[in-house]
């Protein structure tokens, strides 16, 4: 079928490789008003009109409002769920259908709109759909093909949503725990980022990228760049991130996320060096484009061009905002409000000439291969009767199964867990009923905060516990809330006495803690200890005598030191979905043997909130006779631990050669045995480190390379094997240069970034 503007079926494109062609061929057909329309995003409540008060909504689209942003303004695209509240399947594809109706029969042009939501872990804004574990558990399973997983029963319920546009995935880096939305990258480490993204954004797009197919969609790598690190802590403040830093760290994830061939990216709302990143050439233009050779469209984040001029002071009026950003790199803005301010501004300043034409035409041609590629000309609309699959047992089972290889056993004194069946237990604590606490923010809305409208089918700790354990066998009391407030304090007084007891009658009690659901600006922090009540409900646990089992439910590493040496057990569970209270059990009782590592560093204070990647002034001890104290990093838990109900052995590690020249691009070969030396079947993590000796810009003490998950049998052995390359070596100089500086570095194999069972020396010559 062929439209007004000659659109070829997108297989026909693509064969003939023309999409470029065909995209600048649409372009020039189109006004200065329609191109910047096409750069403009707008949200949903925008256009919507109506009461959003559920069973009774009367919430509709506002059929004069969209055709005053759609026609005489061509805006481009659509964001949001109304009051981000999840819809039906059914909903999106009948108001979506109706979006494009407008944009392909009444337009000129006939180009239609691109929708996009944050489909983050699971279809967030879809109800009944299948939401998984959040980014960061699913980096704790250390388990790649959790993420592809994830991406592909996320594209197929969001394709049945009608929606073919996703901002996922997160790709920041997780290295400051106090930030609020570490919970959404895949945790600190650069390589564990590149692998899990890569994979996620080949779930989302496929193997071939052909974005044309309608179980597939178009991902969007988030927030370009360096978004995680502020100095504060908090979302949306300064950072001050070197380039050499930029490029190490951050750079890295971003880069395989572009070999993966992503479509999109949208950038990070803060500022770096004191330049927002909104209007950094050097980021957008020179980095982005012309040094990592990313092709794709270039959306901002919300609101955030007005925010140049509004929060930054950077620009005196919103006018300059538009010109800074655009002439940045920019391609569609996210208004995402007043889209009639940003399309007037825009084209007073293209005819002043203060942005050029080129700019313009390359943006709209940007977004519109963007619409090509995903053949939006010919099937605009997808719909939800053809996805049968939607919320499956199969998908489902997928989430399940990403949780129960995520979850993280950090302490087991005495084997205390697993329990014995039959056992009694207390369950107490905040996060014991809560499914918030399982599933965090953008589930089912952007807080999290309606999940009970939504997930009311599904366990949450004490449903899970009951079911496997007995009820007879699972006494409750709630304990306290995640709030210190003093009215809560005297209110929870009376609680702690239940609680105490409700423990006098059983063998264990699991105490269940950590955060309630966030995310970005909500969630910030000023305190990174677990709150006083939950702390104070701990230590009255404890002083009862009883095993306690610690549950940790939170989108970040809540400091415990004050009651963690004195708990039985620990169990972090990160914020592992809607099946994640049934893989807690499971654990619990052993049917599941634990298998999940720390995707960070697990602070043990406040003040030493630093990665296993630091410098050596880091560790600065008195066996090296560096001071007459020690001046350890030292954190609760490091980096890559976690336990299980069995034990590995390591040995007889070999390396295929000892050096290379510095511009070999010969594989270097190291292969390891491991020995399942316990009772039971179980998997490990094997990580591959390697530490640069010397450098001549200090080096790190050491660096995740590689990493395999595998399943033993109890007494079996298999042989890990690794293959790596000198770039893996490599580091980013003073000149902001990747080099490979000839040397000597160490080899080590271990099951945590502190437990390196063998090593061997490699010399770069
Ligand atoms: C967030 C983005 C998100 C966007 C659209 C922003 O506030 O920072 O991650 O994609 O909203 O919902």
């Amino acid at each position: 079928m062929a439209t007004t503007l000659g659109i070829v079926s997108v297989a026909q494109a693509q064969n003939n490789k023309d999409i470029d062609k065909q995209a600048a061929q649409i372009v020039s057909q189109m006004t200065l008003a329609e191109k910047i329309g096409q750069m403009t995003q707008v949200s949903i409540d925008a256009v919507c009109k109506g009461a959003d008060t559920p069973p009774t909504s009367t919430l509709q689209l506002d059929m004069d409002k969209l055709r005053d942003a759609v026609l005489n303004y061509h805006v481009g695209s659509i964001l949001n769920s109304p009051n981000t509240r999840a819809r039906t399947a059914q909903w999106w594809t009948e108001i979506i259908a109706q979006i494009q109706e407008v944009a392909m029969k009444e337009t000129r042009v006939k180009v239609p709109i691109i929708y996009g939501l944050d489909q983050i872990h699971g279809a967030t804004y879809t109800a009944g759909s299948t939401m998984f574990p959040q980014e960061i558990t699913l980096a704790a399973s250390w388990n790649p093909a959790h993420a592809r997983k994830m991406g592909e029963v996320t594209a197929y319920e969001t394709r049945a949503s009608n929606v073919p546009w996703n901002f996922s995935p997160v790709l920041d880096l997780g290295i400051d725990p106090r930030f609020p939305r570490q919970y959404e990258g895949f945790g600190e480490d650069p390589y564990i980022g590149s692998v899990f993204g890569y994979e996620l954004i080949k779930g989302y797009e496929g193997d071939d990228n052909n974005i044309a197919n309608p179980t597939k969609l178009a991902a969007c790598m988030k927030h370009f760049i360096g978004y995680s690190a502020p100095i504060s802590g908090k979302d949306r403040t300064p950072a001050y991130i070197p380039k050499s830093v930029l490029l190490e760290y951050h750079v890295p994830a971003f880069q395989a996320a572009i070999d993966a061939g992503v479509h999109t990216v949208m950038i990070n709302s803060g500022i770096i060096n004191n330049e927002p990143v909104h209007a950094s050439y050097d980021l957008l233009t020179t980095l982005l484009r012309d040094e990592m050779g990313f092709k794709g469209m270039i959306v901002t984040d919300w609101e955030d061009i007005n925010k140049l001029y509004t929060r930054d002071r950077l620009a005196t009026s919103i006018k300059e905002s538009v010109k800074l950003a655009i002439n940045a790199g920019i391609d569609m803005s996210m208004v995402p409000y007043d889209y009639k301010e940003f399309c007037t501004v825009l084209t007073e300043l293209v005819n002043e000439g203060e942005v050029p034409m080129s700019r313009i035409d390359d943006a709209a041609t940007r977004i519109v291969v963007l619409k090509l590629k995903l053949d939006l000309f010919n099937t605009p609309n997808t719909y939800s009767k053809d996805y049968p699959e939607f919320g499956s047992q199969a998908f489902r089972k997928a989430s399940y199964d990403a949780a129960a290889d995520a979850i993280t056993l950090l302490k087991n004194d005495n084997n205390i867990l697993p329990l014995k069946k039959g056992a009694k237990i207390l369950v107490t604590g905040p996060n014991a009923v809560s499914k918030r606490s399982l599933n965090g923010g953008w589930t089912f809305s952007w807080q999290g905060e309606k999940i009970d409208e939504f997930a009311s089918e599904y366990n949450n700790i004490l449903d899970a516990m009951k079911l496997k354990f007995g009820k007879e066998n699972v006494a409750y009391i709630p304990g306290v809330s995640y709030t210190d407030a003093v009215e809560y304090a005297t209110e929870y007084k009376n609680q702690f006495d239940e609680a105490i007891a409700a423990a006098k009658d059983v063998d264990y009690v699991v105490l269940c803690l950590g955060e309630n659901s966030y995310c970005e600006k909500p969630g910030d922090l000023d305190d990174l200890y677990l709150n006083d009540l939950q702390t104070e409900l701990a230590k009255e646990m404890l002083k009862t005598g009883k095993k306690v089992i610690l549950v940790l439910s939170e989108g970040r590493p809540r400091v415990i030191s004050k009651i963690s040496s004195k708990v039985d057990a620990i169990v972090q569970t990160y914020l592992p979905g809607l099946y994640g209270a049934d893989a807690l059990a499971d654990i619990l009782i052993g049917n599941v043997n634990p298998s999940g590592k720390l995707p960070y560093t697990y602070p043990a204070f406040p003040n030493s909130l630093v990665p296993y990647f630091h410098k050596h002034s880091e560790e600065q001890k008195k066996s090296e006779g560096v001071y007459n104290y020690e001046g350890d990093f030292n954190p609760e838990f490091h980096f890559g631990y976690g336990l299980g109900y069995t034990t590995f052995s390591y040995s007889n590690l070999k390396i295929d050669k000892k050096q290379l020249a510095k511009d070999s691009q010969e594989d270097i070969t190291l292969s390891i045995d491991i020995t399942n030396t316990g009772k039971r079947e179980g998997k490990e993590v094997v990580q591959l480190y390697s530490s640069d000796l010397f450098a001549s810009l200090i080096p790190d003490t050491k660096r995740l390379r590689r990493f395999e998950k595998i399943s033993l049998k109890a007494g079996e052995t298999k042989t890990v094997t690794f293959k790596i390359k000198l770039k893996d070596l490599s580091f980013i100089n003073m000149e902001n240069k990747r080099v490979v500086e000839p040397g000597d570095f160490e080899l080590q194999v271990g099951s945590s970034s502190n437990d390196i069972k063998e090593k061997v020396l490699f010399t770069v010559l």
